[in-house]
């Protein structure tokens, strides 16, 4: 028997604003856990946002992995109501593989798959060793306390990704401060629709650079390859190198951070990974599940009324996924709220989920091993320069982490 839309939930009920910020670092918001206590998705408001749209939270595991895989639910920024848009004008959005939907995404998507197989990335590895070495050698030699943010967080990721897409590092301050500001809460729509601009005008000048001479690069090969197929076109290249130059250094750079910090709080959990650095894969993804850094970022818009949950979503109705709750949820992983480094938190949703799955887990995967086992191996003695409850978290940013973090050793 189909329910009715009465026997769904009544969309009259006095509707929250959704909170963004973390309370507690260690745990999701509050309300949001509320949320997910009442069993399928919550009608939310994101005045900020999203004003006037109709908004669901969304907070179990099941329900989000099926608003991640149900082609009803669109990733399509232009799509009316769609919150988080850059510049808030439908139609007016920097498209990149994150926002198409169906066919257009596959071919999209598909144009770099191979770029981040997991066997390119192990051939990466070792590469990705000198540049952890590297930072760790420059930070040892340094005065302490050190911010590991800017002597290892930032840099290991960014300079794996600017190697692997062919961006020179020396213009790290220019791409990281514009990044930041995209991601920043606070920055104004036309803050962050420059910053985007920026960047697609930097990259855009790198690529037309690289035309005349393709290097051995993402970018130079993809220009060499697209021309041959008669689809090359610089504006569309330049936008995949800047959603893969944001997304491919930000987040990770967060999770190096977080990481350091649970091992260097939990002594008999570093000891442990030190005495058996097999198992820091499983420590990886735990801590993956655990801090969910990019917890809002799948969005979806029905295209069609939907249910989902026992809510009736209505076409037009924007979708937000509360990540970070749903991998807490205890169905799924019981005692989530605990950080257990044995658990081996497989099908957590940190990565996203469906067609939309993150592209980079691989590499954030192996950069994380990476930098986690060379911390334990190298520097034992490495501790928070002040009480870790006391860094200065980013509960004010899309993407969670640690703006700085002064460490000794
Ligand atoms: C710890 C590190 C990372 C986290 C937590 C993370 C998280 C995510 C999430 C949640 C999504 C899904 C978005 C959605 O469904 O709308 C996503 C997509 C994506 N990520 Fe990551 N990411 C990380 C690292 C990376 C890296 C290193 C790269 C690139 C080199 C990367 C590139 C991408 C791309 C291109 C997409 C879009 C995929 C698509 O739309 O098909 N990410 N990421």
């Amino acid at each position: 028997m189909t329910r009715t839309e009465s026997q769904l939930t009544a969309t009259t009920a006095p509707v929250e604003e959704l909170e963004i910020a973390r309370g507690c670092p260690y745990a999701p918001n509050a309300q949001h856990v509320g949320f997910q206590q009442q069993g399928r998705p919550v009608k939310v408001s994101l005045a900020n946002l999203a004003p006037g749209a109709p908004v669901w939270a969304v907070s179990s595991h099941a329900d989000i992995r099926t608003m991640l895989i149900d082609s009803r639910f669109s990733a399509d920024r232009q799509k009316q109501g769609f919150p988080f848009q850059v510049d808030g004008q439908p139609g007016n959005f920097r498209r990149t593989m994150i926002s198409m939907d169906g066919p257009e995404h596959r071919d999209v998507r598909r144009s770099v798959t191979a770029e981040f197989t997991l066997k390119r990335m192990k051939a990466l590895q070792p590469r990705i060793q000198q540049i952890v070495d590297g930072c760790l050698d420059a930070m040892l030699a340094g005065p302490k306390p050190a911010d590991l943010v800017s002597a290892l967080s930032l840099p290991v990721p960014s300079l794996v990704i600017c190697g692997q897409l062919g961006v020179p590092y020396e213009d790290h301050d220019f791409f990281q401060a514009r990044s930041n500001k995209l991601l920043l809460r606070g920055a104004s729509a036309e803050e962050r629709l420059r910053a985007l601009d920026e960047l697609l005008e930097f990259l855009g000048g790198l690529i037309a650079e690289k035309e005349t001479a393709p290097t051995d690069d993402l970018l130079g090969r993809q220009i060499v390859r697209l021309r041959e197929e008669g689809t090359y076109r610089r504006e569309d290249l330049a936008r995949m190198a800047f959603l893969l130059l944001v997304a491919g250094h930000e987040t990770t750079a967060n999770m190096i951070s977080l990481g350091a910090m649970v091992l260097m709080d939990r002594p008999e959990d570093a000891d442990a990974l030190r005495a058996d650095p097999g198992k820091i894969p499983v420590a990886v993804e735990e801590l993956l599940r655990y801090f969910t850094i990019a917890e809002f970022i799948p969005t979806r818009v029905a295209t069609e009324d939907v249910e989902l949950g026992g809510s009736l979503i209505k076409a037009g109705d924007v979708l937000v996924a509360l990540c970070n709750v749903a991998n807490r949820d205890p169905e799924v992983f019981p005692g989530g709220d605990e950080l257990d480094m044995q658990r081996g938190a497989r099908h957590q949703l940190a990565f996203g989920f469906g067609a939309h799955q993150c592209l980079g887990q691989n590499l954030a995967r192996m950069e994380l091993e990476i930098v986690y086992s060379t911390l334990l191996r190298r520097i034992p003695t490495l501790r928070s320069a002040i009480p870790t409850d006391e860094l200065p978290f980013k509960h004010d940013a899309d993407i969670y982490g640690i703006h700085e973090f002064p460490v000794v050793w």
